[in-house]
């Protein structure tokens, strides 16, 4: 199969869908690989390193849909690509169709086959491909968070793991899966107290065993919350509720109570946020202040790490890459049904409930277009 792997546009964005290393599986599987101009200079790869690896380099975005199979973007296409996308042709990446309807209805339109990372659901119901950008997010929260107390950045002036004799800084997070597992270790490891709260026991019971000592896994609930939320210095917004937007759990009642040059960091912006006085904020202006707490709210946090976030996804993709390549996509969705579970649209069909019925769209069961 001919695999396209295009420069991505969208603003501040800087990750690829492919590295040479993945190529270079690519062609040892048989596959011919092209690759956009420059598309990977964000992420620090070279044409040059393409080329090694065996891609061929080519100019525009418009060659690349006019000659191969299947392309690869790490975001959802964007409306100067539209037209690009031929009946057939495999597209894999991040869509997002349901909060988009110009996105879904160009895909409608052109009747391709849109395989969406978001949506490939592993056998435990995990989402393997948007585990890895969590893990990012998690980590890179405390990171941020360490970065805006000190005082330059007007923040309490005191260092996360404090020093001999002198106490380290309180972190709450709230909500322990990826995003919030990934916090609490990185904040731990710098000897911060961290507070891990989750609603799920079991869960819990998990976190419990596997975090260092320095760490407390805890069950969320108001009471707790405002308790811990007075005495913090970091608090990390980790939740998720799948399908919903996530609730309001810090109030601005409760943020009154925090100390003067405290931070948060909301990594669930990203569905709406769950701090009251949450509003997405960009890299390049990551944060704003409301009765004296620092507020972070990057709503695509890995974009600020693209070499870190590009090698995770691609380690993530590339082996559902390469079984679409080489069984072809229908063949490969019958195989593998996390493949399956990727399918968004097939030949202007919709097959996948969440995107039908943010549209009120007819759906097509999958198994019907297999
Ligand atoms: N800002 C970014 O750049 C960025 C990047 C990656 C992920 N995210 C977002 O981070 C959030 C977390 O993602 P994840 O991969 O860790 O999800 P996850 O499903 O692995 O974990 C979410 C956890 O939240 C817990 N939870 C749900 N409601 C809760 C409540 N009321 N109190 C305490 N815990 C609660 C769940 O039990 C679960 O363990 C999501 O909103 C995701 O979209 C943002």
């Amino acid at each position: 199969m001919k695999v396209g792997i295009l420069k991505e546009i969208k603003a501040e964005e800087n990750r690829v869908s492919m590295t040479p290393a993945g190529v270079e599986v690519m062609r040892a599987n048989g596959h011919d690989v092209v690759v956009e101009k420059a598309a990977g200079l964000g992420s620090g790869f070279s044409d040059e390193a393409y080329i090694a690896a065996g891609a061929k380099i080519i100019d525009t975005p418009a060659e690349i849909y006019a000659d191969c199979e299947m392309i690869m973007h790490v975001k959802e296409p964007q409306p100067s690509e539209y037209d690009l996308v031929r009946e057939g042709q495999i597209v894999f990446t991040y869509f997002h169709f349901a909060p988009d309807e110009p996105l879904t209805r160009a895909f409608i339109k052109n009747k391709s086959v849109a395989i969406a990372y978001e949506t490939v659901e592993g056998p435990s119901g995990d989402l393997p491909l948007l585990t890895p950008m969590s893990e990012v997010a998690g980590r890179m929260s405390i990171q941020e968070g360490a970065k805006y107390l000190e005082r330059y950045y007007g923040g309490r002036g005191l260092l996360m793991g404090g020093v001999t004799g002198v106490a380290p800084a309180n972190v709450v997070v709230i909500g322990g899966g990826v995003v919030g597992t990934n916090a609490a270790h990185m904040a731990c490891g710098l000897g911060a107290k961290v507070h891990l709260l989750d609603m799920n026991l079991d869960r819990l019971r998990y976190l419990s065993e596997i975090m260092p000592k320095n760490c407390f896994p805890m069950m969320s609930s108001p009471a707790l919350l405002r308790e811990l939320v007075m005495d913090a210095d970091v608090v990390i917004g980790a939740i998720l509720v799948a399908g919903a937007k996530a609730p309001k759990l810090v109030t601005r009642d409760m943020l009154k109570s925090m100390k003067k040059g405290s931070v948060i960091v909301d990594v669930a912006i990203d569905q709406g946020g769950c701090f009251e006085t949450s509003i997405p904020t960009t890299h390049g202006d990551p944060v704003y202040e409301v009765e004296d707490v620092i507020h972070y709210c990057v709503a695509n946090m890995p974009g600020a790490v693209p070499v870190t976030s590009t090698i995770a996804l691609t380690n993530a993709t590339l082996p559902y890459a390469v079984e679409i390549a080489n069984k072809g996509w229908k063949q490969a969705a019958i195989e593998n049904n996390a493949i399956k579970t990727g399918l968004n649209m097939v030949n202007g069909k919709v097959t996948y409930k969440g995107v039908a019925e943010a549209f009120d769209l007819e759906y097509v069961v999958v198994d019907n277009v297999l």
